[in-house]
C-alpha cells in the first residue's frame, strides 16, 4: 500500500474524492495524514471522520517562505510518504521544497494547462470564448503550474455558462480525475523523467491523459 499525505487550505472536496477512492479500494494506497495550512479548512474535518492523522501549520506563525516550507518538508517527511497531493493547498512552494519531493509532488489546476496558469481560470475561459475548459493534474516544478500534466478532464463550455456553472463543472470532472492520478501513481504506472511524464514506459503527450468528455 502506498502512502499518500494531501495538502489542503479549504473545503477539501478533491480530498473526500481521494480517500473514497482509497477506502473503495480503486487506489492501493492509503492517506496516511492532512496537513492544512489554515486551522479553519473543512477538509481537516473530512480527516477527522475518516480517521486520518491532521496537522496544522500555519505559514502566519512563520518569519517567511523558507521556514515554513521547511517545518512543512520536516513534517510530510515524517509520514514517509509515496505520493504528495496539493489539493487545493493555497501557497506558492520553494524551489526547496519542490525539489526535495520531485516525482511525487502533484497538483490539481482548473485549467486546461499550458492554457491559464494562476488565477481566476474559469472567468478568463470565458473571456477568451474557449470551446473548452476543465482541470488538469500534473507533476509540480518549480514553475508555477508548469510542471507536466498527468490527466486531463475537459468540459465544454456552452452558451449559457457563467464562472459559478463552469466552476461546478470543473469540479465535478476534477473529482474523478484527481482520484485517476493517484491510482496510477500508486500502482506505478505513471512517472515524471526529464522529457515529461511516461504511462506504462510510453511518453505522454503535452496534454497527457485525457478523461473522456
Ligand atoms: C480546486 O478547484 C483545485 O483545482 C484548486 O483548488 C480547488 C480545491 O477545491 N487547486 P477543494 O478544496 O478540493 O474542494
Amino acid at each position: 500500500m502506498k502512502r499518500i499525505v494531501v495538502l489542503i487550505s479549504g473545503s477539501g472536496s478533491n480530498l473526500q474524492a481521494i480517500i473514497d477512492a482509497t477506502e473503495s479500494n480503486q487506489i492501493p494506497g492509503q492517506v496516511v495524514a492532512v496537513i492544512s495550512n489554515k486551522a479553519d479548512a473543512y477538509g481537516l474535518t473530512r480527516a477527522k471522520q475518516h480517521n486520518i492523522a491532521h496537522q496544522v501549520i500555519d505559514h502566519k506563525a512563520f518569519p517567511d517562505r523558507e521556514s515554513f516550507d521547511a517545518k512543512l518538508q520536516e513534517v510530510i517527511d515524517a509520514f514517509n510518504p509515496d505520493v504528495v497531493v496539493l489539493a487545493g493547498f493555497m501557497r506558492i512552494l520553494t524551489q526547496q521544497f519542490v525539489e526535495h519531493f520531485t516525482g511525487k509532488l502533484i497538483n490539481i489546476h482548473p485549467s486546461l494547462l499550458p492554457k491559464f496558469k494562476g488565477l481566476d481560470t474559469h472567468q478568463r475561459a470565458l473571456d477568451a470564448k474557449e470551446s473548452y475548459h476543465g482541470a488538469s493534474v500534473h507533476f509540480v516544478t518549480p514553475e508555477l503550474d508548469g510542471g507536466p500534466v498527468i490527466v486531463q478532464g475537459p468540459v465544454a463550455i456552452l452558451a449559457e455558462d457563467n464562472v459559478d456553472s463552469l466552476k461546478a463543472k470543473v469540479h465535478k470532472i476534477e473529482h474523478q480525475i484527481y482520484p485517476y492520478a493517484v491510482k496510477l501513481i500508486c500502482e506505478d504506472k505513471i512517472t515524471m523523467t526529464a522529457e515529461g511524464v511516461h504511462y506504462q514506459q510510453q511518453q505522454l503527450p503535452e496534454t497527457g491523459l485525457v478523461h473522456e468528455v
